[in-house]
């Protein structure tokens, strides 16, 4: 895929941390697919606003089925056409009653000439729907080839897509889309960030007990990405590879069996982003029931709690701890949001004092701001799913 490059910008300006329109950072994730929704988020006939990277776009599912991507607002007057009507394949302005192919042309604009409605289009992007996810490309040109995430697992020696248990999900964090996607290589946070969640004494479902102590972890670099691996004597070893940009592959144990998950972190602006998860537990058939009837009371013990985006904050507000939300379906992930969104000045570097259990970190900050560097000087961006 040959991108539009503008001219390259000093590599000192380069950062992870910005990706808004224009940024080198933002340029670069904008040259891979992205997920935007899970695809039972969007029924037939309904249009959403969703922001992505510090832009607004509208999503809409036609009667075809396909996902429609825009630009946010209608052409005519920009009121956002999220809030307009799914006619077909297209949809109309709730304003004025434009109406607009899912290929962006004008289809109709009442009383206005048709010399008008010829003319007239809006913006929309490649979409697609793969595993549960709505993806879409928002770079320039032709999208890349998409992720073949069954080839990759299978060439890791598993076979995600044939697992007993195969979710999808989402949640959004409230910090820069990097600090996820580094932390997916910080393997020694397990053991004390998610202490509570790998504590069968006190919680039901979460991470192996195993998986709880800090051991010293294997780094390989390759293309596209940097992987962790920390060998653990009586389970199997956690393997964490990030692929550049902004996604990883996760193999960690489980109290039944363990978890392959897939994982993009996509920025909604510089301070927030979503989280795409695909998620599949290899586990036996009694692990499968205990986790079916386990998903039949969850949602009965989240609804006892408000989101765990609020949660979060009330620990890190200091009004509760952690050991309040020990039967929360959604711990471990609290327990990420309370130490990520805890962090602070991080894109002052200087602050840190990164440290031994830190080096697969360091090698990804070396790799992605390698990769950065060679994509604003004109190299495609490629991918190594
Ligand atoms: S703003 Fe959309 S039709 Fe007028
Ligand atoms: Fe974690």
């Amino acid at each position: 895929m040959a991108a539009v490059v503008p001219p390259a910008p000093a590599t000192e300006a380069l950062s992870p941390f910005e990706t808004g329109p224009g940024t080198p950072a933002g340029r670069y994730l904008r040259s891979f697919w992205q997920p935007v929704k899970l695809s039972q988020d969007l029924r037939e006939g309904q249009a959403q606003p969703i922001a992505v990277m510090g832009e607004k776009f509208t999503l809409y599912r036609g009667a075809g089925g396909k996902p429609v991507v825009t630009q946010s607002g209608c052409a005519h007057r920009q009121t956002l056409l999220s809030v307009g009507h799914v006619e077909g394949d297209s949809i109309r302005c709730m304003f004025h009653g434009w109406k607009f192919g899912s290929d962006g042309q004008c289809q109709e604009a009442p009383g206005q000439s048709p010399r008008l409605v010829e003319r007239t289009r809006i913006r929309t992007y490649p979409a697609c729907e793969a595993y549960g996810l709505i993806f879409v490309y928002f770079g320039e040109g032709e999208p890349p080839r998409f992720p073949d995430i069954e080839a990759f697992s299978k060439k890791h020696g598993k076979d995600m897509m044939s697992a007993l248990v195969l979710d999808c999900g989402t949640y959004r964090r409230n910090c820069n889309y990097y600090v996820n996607v580094e932390n997916a290589l910080d393997l020694a946070h397990v053991p004390y960030t998610h202490r509570i969640s790998s504590d069968p004494t006190i919680t039901e479902v979460g991470f192996s007990p195993e998986v709880a102590f800090v051991r010293d972890i294997t780094v390989e670099r390759f293309d596209f990405g940097v992987r962790a691996i920390e060998v653990i004597e009586s389970a199997p070893p956690t393997v964490s590879t990030v692929m550049l940009p902004n996604a990883m592959h996760l193999i960690v144990g489980q109290r039944d069996g363990y978890l392959e998950q897939v994982a993009w972190r996509v920025p909604i602006d510089d301070e927030s982003h979503l989280s795409f998860q695909i998620a599949a537990m290899h586990t036996d058939e009694e692990g499968k029931i205990r986790y079916q009837e386990y998903q039949a009371r969850k949602s009965e013990l989240v609804a006892k709690y408000p989101s765990t985006e609020l949660c979060a904050e009330q620990v890190l507000r200091g009004e509760k701890t952690l050991l309040d939300f020990a039967d929360h379906p959604d711990l471990v992930n609290m327990e990420d949001h309370v130490a990520q969104m805890g962090m602070q000045f991080i894109t002052d570097r200087g602050r840190e004092n990164l440290a031994q259990s830190d080096k697969a970190v360091v090698q990804l900050r070396r790799m992605f701001m390698s990769r950065l560097a060679d994509f604003v000087s004109g190299a495609p961006a490629e991918s190594g799913w």
